[in-house]
């Protein structure tokens, strides 16, 4: 049984705020907060280069977390700004030719949909989306139907920027490996909020952020490069962190930090080290059982309010919530929302165009749990929705 209050003791933030944003960024646990503040003393009372030179140990230790986490080897990770950077790095460093087929699913990103677009330009290559299944995750046997000799790539988003679905990761993996097809599963929404084995995914490839329910600082992202699929990567971008260099030659590292660039802010990725060993601690099992019970209460809570909609598709659904007030628009819901001290975000097609407009819906409000979410702030932010759709409030 994961203990609430202890995480909520752990966390200064719940002080101030109702968050239900943590798929936009959550609220850093302590050890992540002072983690960060030491190092960036450090650097202020000896120097940048001196401090991290005293901390190379820690330094390279945050591979290995980040490694543990996901069932990976620290040699497999490399750090970089972002999801999305760590996405196209892989991407953009893979071979592309006119009439490949990159296979992917309804709900991408709206980033990665970009560099989509980008590559079909650049290189004639070809966009599959494979369609969903009636329940709302990836139709597996439509990917095993798309999947031909001209597919050079598969990716999928474990769980899409704007709605709960769970999609079947291992399955789409498995299918992925037996037509010999690399497989990019984009985790940014994933890591730290349900359990992550890339060994038992199959995938070839896998990127994710720092802050979200990870719960570690902003500007860091990862990815996990498996040691074999590497190969298939020539780098888009070197420095000489990322290869050995002489005047004549470049040669890359052989494990996945040839995709990083050398300058970090290392504090960041202290704090990021110590998130993951964080998330390791408390359980991501236990975290993964209480998110999914925050998120069914909040969605059925907002199921019986008159005048809300909620928009959550999957077989298996997990912390983020999507749903619309009629006659209001999602800023206005936001809005108010934060008036009462309860944070959410918002989704437009900028955010998954596919999906947005294969559904016809131009924007959800999103609210999203973590497990150091208590049950008086979703009761409070079911209150708050009830008032701004005129609906009666519930009394106990
Ligand atoms: C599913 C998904 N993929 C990728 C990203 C991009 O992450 P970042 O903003 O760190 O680049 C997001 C961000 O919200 C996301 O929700």
């Amino acid at each position: 049984m994961i203990d609430v209050e202890r995480l909520r003791a752990d966390t200064p933030g719940v002080e101030h705020v109702n968050h239900l944003n943590n798929a936009g960024g959550a609220l850093m646990p302590t050890p992540v907060i002072e983690t960060i503040q030491q190092y960036l003393d450090l650097e202020i009372s000896i120097g940048a280069y001196e401090a991290f030179e005293s901390k190379v140990d820690a330094a390279e230790a945050v591979y290995g977390s980040i490694a543990a986490l996901i069932g990976a080897e620290p040699s497999e990770i490399a750090l970089m700004d972002s999801a999305t950077r760590a996405w196209d790095m892989i991407v953009y460093s893979l071979t592309h030719k006119p009439g490949d087929r990159i296979l992917t699913t309804t709900t991408e990103y709206g980033s990665n949909w970009a560099t989509y677009l980008q590559l079909a330009d650049r290189f004639g290559v070809e966009i599959v989306t494979v369609e969903d299944a009636p329940t709302g995750e990836v139709d597996l046997e439509a990917l095993a139907r798309e999947i031909d000799e001209r597919a050079t790539l598969v990716t999928m988003n474990h769980m899409p920027t704007n709605g709960g679905v769970v999609n079947p990761a291992a399955d789409v993996g498995a299918i992925a490996n037996a037509a010999g097809v690399p497989f990019l599963l984009d985790a940014c929404q994933t890591v730290g909020q349900l359990p992550i084995d890339v060994g038992a995914i199959g995938c070839d490839f896998l990127t994710s952020t720092s802050r979200k329910f990870l719960r570690g600082p902003r500007g860091l992202g990862f990815a996990y490069v498996n040691a074999t699929a590497g190969e298939l990567l020539d780098p888009v971008f070197v420095d000489n962190h990322a290869a050995r260099v002489t005047d004549k030659s470049i040669e890359f590292r052989s494990d996945a930090r040839k995709l990083e660039s050398w300058e970090k802010n290392w504090a960041m990725v202290m704090g990021l080290g110590v998130a993951a060993d964080y998330a390791m601690k408390i359980g991501v099992d236990d975290i993964w059982q209480r998110v999914v019970a925050l998120s069914e209460s909040t969605r059925s809570g907002l199921l019986e309010i008159d005048g809300v909609q909620v928009h959550d598709r999957g077989k298996v659904q997990g912390a983020i919530v999507t749903f619309t007030v009629d006659g209001r628009n999602v800023i206005e819901v936001k809005e108010l929302l934060h008036e009462g001290g309860i944070n959410v975000s918002w989704s437009t097609i900028n955010s998954a165009p596919f999906d947005m407009r294969m559904r016809g819906i131009d924007s959800l409000v999103r609210a999203s749990v973590h497990a150091y979410n208590s049950e008086e702030e979703i009761a409070a932010f079911l209150d708050t929705v009830r008032v701004i759709a005129g609906a009666p409030i519930a009394t106990a």
